[in-house]
């Protein structure tokens, strides 16, 4: 038997949406430096709103910003900030308003992760994630909200698929993006009667990602055959992007509340990528995964 099969395609988000639909819309993305959430910025640009990155790495961010206004022929502005800061977000946001004018779109991205077992993650390990993710969204959200509330705007939030089951070494991650999913949720409740919708998008594997870098280091986070899906292929940060267009566009304007996984199907065939038992018995045997202490 053959062992070549059929995979699908990765498309840009232009090839399937009018490139104008965000014409005179502006973008707020958290996380926005790097990874996923520089290529979601890249797409909604793509498709004529202006943007504004935040992240805490000032110089990569200004890199990140040239790129993407080149990339894009629309302005991206770089506002350096750890969404840990509230203060810091405000003024990012302030920056944004004073530069465009608006905020019509909010992508919650700024994310933190690494592989440790409950016994390896110290109490700050576990609360800097949880500050980064959980916290970092509810800042994101409280900074920008009159403004999105002005446009009629709406939030994605990008989470993980991770948590709807146990993963092991991933606690903190898992008690922060539950934590993120259930925000989404009800700032869709309270927000819906303004006209904000906000729903959260899943991304499964994704190849080449510092997450999957993080998660997966003996493959360097690129290797399909480790990850299968479904659908044939890893997923591509460009699918995560295409998800995001669509859930900001007029198309997906009945839809608020809700979380989709961005992942060929993975989810539902997913085992535990770390060797099990082994990992939680003996955590000092995996010294290529677990950068911590016991
Ligand atoms: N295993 C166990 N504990 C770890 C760890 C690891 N691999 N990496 C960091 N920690 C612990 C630190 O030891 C520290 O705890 P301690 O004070 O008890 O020693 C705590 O986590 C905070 O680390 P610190 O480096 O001070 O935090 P930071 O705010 O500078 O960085 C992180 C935040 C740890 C999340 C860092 O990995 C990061 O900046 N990540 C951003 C990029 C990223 O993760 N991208 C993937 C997104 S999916």
């Amino acid at each position: 038997m053959s062992s070549a099969r059929p995979t699908v395609p990765v498309i840009s988000s232009t090839a399937v949406f009018k490139e104008d639909i965000f014409k005179n819309k502006v973008l707020f993305c958290t996380g926005g430096g790097s990874g996923i959430c520089k290529v979601m910025t890249e797409a909604v640009m793509r498709h004529g709103a202006q943007a504004t990155i935040v992240g805490r790495n000032a110089e990569r961010l200004e890199q990140a910003a040239k790129e993407l206004s080149a990339a894009t022929g629309r302005t991206c502005l770089a506002a350096p900030a750890d969404v840990r800061q509230p203060k810091a977000l405000h003024a990012a946001v302030q920056k944004t308003i004073d530069a465009f004018g608006r905020i019509d779109f909010v992508i919650c991205g700024a994310a933190g992760n690494f592989l440790a077992p409950i016994s390896g993650l110290s109490e700050n390990a576990f609360r800097t994630v949880i500050e980064i993710d959980a916290l970092g969204t509810y800042n994101t959200i409280k900074a920008t909200l009159p403004h999105v509330r002005a446009t009629r705007g709406a939030y994605v939030h990008v989470s993980a698929t991770l948590h709807w089951r146990a993963t092991p070494w991933q606690a903190h991650v898992s008690a922060a993006k539950a934590a993120v999913d259930a925000t989404s949720a009800v700032l869709a409740v309270e927000e819906g009667p303004h006209g904000v919708r906000s729903n959260v998008l899943a991304p499964g594997p994704i190849g080449n990602t510092e997450g999957m870098r993080r998660l997966s280091p003996a493959t360097k986070g690129g290797a399909a055959d480790v990850w299968p899906t479904p659908l044939g292929r890893m997923g591509d940060a460009q699918d995560v992007a295409n998800a995001a267009v669509w859930l900001f566009s007029d198309a997906a304007n009945m839809v608020s509340g809700q979380r989709f996984a961005v992942d060929g199907a993975s989810e539902h065939v997913r085992g535990i990528a770390l060797p099990y038992p082994q990992s939680v018995l003996d955590p000092a045997s995996m010294k290529d995964l677990f950068k911590g202490k016991l």
